[in-house]
């Protein structure tokens, strides 16, 4: 029940709900990753049990997909839908021009496929990830495991003539293991702690032989819809140049907070 979430599931909850509500019959919706993208599904999912809500998902993860079978979302792959009309995700942070750092849940590389191949990407969040300049949360960086740690050297090399505070690339763990992504590769996380300019960076990481991807996400995000634990929400577009608020009740429904959490 509502009562038993904490204020920034509340809000997480907000921003998707608000989201579900710019989805629309026959939309092919690009399902992201995480627990705010988690809520989304869930709300999604209750549209098409419901019967409102006739879509196909695109989910960015193992993880996803399985919650979106759950939740009785019916799935198809990227080059089923080719062209998505929709995607909405959560972010581990988002400055004024709407660019983003995304892959803390490890599944930036399908993120960022997905949503590229979207008319439009909305990202959900709490207030909490709103940031004046980009770099505070590490930066993943997928990476094929063969020769890892030559790239990792490489990274950090690279990393001295950037725009950057910091420059220490760290392997993400998964218990004793290094994790390892839906696509077999692992991720370093970069410690940077603030990215003077977040577009080169994202340019010049993608050039290192070894490097898949970057969590950068730059002109990507169209809309930033804003949670707040007491039901508030803000919809900001970077096309319109908009800020509208809203008030969202919360709704005690059995399904969706059945099953909480990531
Ligand atoms: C996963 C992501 C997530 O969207 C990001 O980490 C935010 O997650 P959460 O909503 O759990 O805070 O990029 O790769």
């Amino acid at each position: 029940m509502t009562s038993e979430l904490s204020p920034i599931d509340q809000a997480k909850f907000i921003a998707a709900k608000r989201a579900a509500d710019m989805v629309e019959d026959g939309m092919r919706v690009g399902l992201g990753t995480g627990s705010t993208a988690a809520w989304f599904v869930r709300c999604l999912g209750e549209l098409v049990r419901s019967g409102d809500l006739e879509i196909h998902g695109v989910p960015t993860s193992q993880r996803t997909a399985a919650l979106a079978r759950d939740v009785g979302i019916p799935l198809m792959s990227l080059d089923e839908a080719r062209w998505l009309d929709l995607t909405v995700d959560g972010a581990d942070e988002f400055d004024r021009d709407l660019n983003l750092i995304k892959g803390g849940g490890g599944a930036l590389l399908q993120e960022k496929i997905v949503a590229t191949a979207s008319d439009r990407v909305v990202i959900i969040a709490d207030k909490a990830k709103e940031v004046e300049t980009l770099g505070a949360f590490p930066l993943p960086l997928e990476v094929i495991p063969f020769g890892w740690q030559t790239t990792q050297a490489l990274v950090e090399e690279t990393l001295v003539a950037m725009n950057v505070m910091g420059r220490k690339a760290t392997l993400r763990m998964n218990g004793d293991a290094a994790w390892v992504t839906d696509e077999g590769n692992h991720i370093l996380d970069l410690h940077l702690h603030r990215i003077g300019n977040a577009r080169q960076l994202a340019l010049v990481l993608n050039q290192i032989p070894g490097v898949v991807e970057n969590g950068l996400f730059i002109d990507i995000c169209d809309t930033v819809i804003v949670g707040f634990g007491d039901g508030k929400v803000e919809v900001r577009d970077i096309d319109q140049g908009t800020i509208e608020t809203g008030h969202i009740e919360f709704e005690e429904s059995e399904n969706l907070f059945r099953d909480l959490g990531e």
